[in-house]
């Protein structure tokens, strides 16, 4: 890693927001296009006769409460669940420290709210989630781009220099499975960056969004190694069981008041029928057998595009090797023109998502994001080829 004392990336930035990123979103919604610029997996994915089954029972079963208003912090079978979960992976957690949120955006948007005022610094990672990105610049805030390795995420060494350098307000991080990288951060770096920001007073924002796609089932999040005081968890079902429910869920540690407030003013609650939809989907322990699933398909998945990457770009290209999950991340070589890349790949029926909307600033260097699951294999190898065709020109 470069000092970042000498790395001009590693600044306090204002988001330049890509005006791209919705282009890109709707281009990929053209019929017969081989889609890996997408942030979903394949409709395959979704548990579709499972979903069916719980929700019918919650409609049986507890049509009243699934129907009415209640409590903003959700509902408390479901809040249960999840803090069994959790304390199954070391958080020590009861159902009254977790908050049922719309979508892990929510609980992303709750703590920048909570967290960031106009001209704050953020840190976040080097490339973070643009959705992130967005809310920082909402919110006034500057961000702070970490470096990060392509397999190990957010570098502990950078977080600490950052730390004492710029003050900074908070850090976001999404420990595993990161968006875009696929990076993981290992045990003795997660254990570092804590100790890092419980002594300068910095709250951790940690995104486990995509945690139970991990192909070892997990691990320890950042929150198992504090009481709430310094880390608080935001994550969600849309990954993992369907998106559409727009179920999520906080653990705001010592936060837990002003946030609940927070959420109360935004929606009231989260729609109720959908909490009793996947307590129902847990509590008939679904979740796991179709978590088995998915990690076979998105593996084999991620192994076929990794080698076909290897085969057709260009000389000195990096592809990340995430433990889970459906995306990898390329890096390409210095000096390549992207934008011309992907117009061309649209011109011939491919899209892939621009590296560069993950950076607040400009990239180090021209990087993509490709998912691996929603084109049917044999797209997958054409569409990879076609792009190394292009890279390569
Ligand atoms: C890292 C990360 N956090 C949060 C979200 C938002 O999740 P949800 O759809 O549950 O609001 C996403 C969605 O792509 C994501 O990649």
């Amino acid at each position: 890693m470069k000092s970042i004392r000498t790395d001009p990336g590693v600044r306090p930035v204002e988001v330049r927001l890509s005006s791209g990123l919705t282009d890109f979103m709707r281009q990929t919604a053209r019929p017969g296009l081989i889609n890996m610029a997408a942030g979903i997996p394949s409709d395959d994915a979704l548990p579709v006769d499972g979903l069916r089954e719980a929700a019918g029972a919650a409609m049986r079963d507890r049509a009243l409460s699934a129907l009415g208003y209640h409590a903003p912090e959700g509902d408390i079978e479901l809040r249960e669940l999840i803090a069994a979960r959790l304390r199954g992976r070391g958080v020590g957690v009861g159902a009254e420290g977790v908050v049922i949120t719309t979508g892990c955006s929510q609980g992303l948007a709750i703590m920048i709210s909570l967290l960031v005022k106009p001209g704050e610094v953020v840190c976040c990672e080097r490339p973070a989630y643009y959705a992130l990105l967005e809310l920082i610049s909402r919110a006034g805030g500057l961000a702070l781009q970490i470096p990060s390795g392509l397999d190990t995420g957010m570098n502990p060494d950078a977080v600490e220099e950052c730390l004492s350098r710029w003050r900074p307000r908070c850090l976001f991080v999404c420990s595993s499975l990161s968006n875009p990288s696929g990076a993981t951060v290992p045990p003795e770096a997660r254990a570092r960056i804590v100790e890092s920001c419980r002594r300068h007073g910095v709250r951790i924002v940690e995104d486990e969004i995509y945690t139970d796609l991990r192909d070892d089932g997990g691990g320890e999040p950042m929150l198992a190694r504090d009481d709430g005081s310094t880390v608080s968890l935001v994550s969600s079902f849309s990954k993992t069981v369907a998106p559409g429910l727009r179920i999520g869920y906080a653990v705001p540690g010592s936060v837990l008041e002003p946030f609940v407030r927070r959420k109360c003013i935004e929606d009231i609650h989260s729609a109720a029928i959908a909490e009793a939809t996947v307590a129902e989907f847990l509590r008939r322990g679904m979740l796991d057998p179709h978590l088995g699933r998915l990690r076979t398909f998105y593996g084999a998945r991620r192994r076929l595009a990794r080698e076909a990457v290897l085969r057709a770009f260009p000389e000195g290209t990096e592809v990340s090797a995430p433990v889970g999950g459906f995306v990898i991340w390329v890096r390409l070589p210095e000096g390549l023109d992207l934008d011309a890349v992907h117009a061309g790949a649209m011109a011939s029926g491919v899209s892939f998502c621009h590296g560069g909307v993950f950076f607040a600033g400009a990239p180090d260097r021209p990087c993509m994001r490709l998912n691996c699951a929603k084109a049917s294999e044999e797209e997958l190898v054409r569409g990879i080829g076609i792009l190394g065709g292009l890279l390569k020109g």
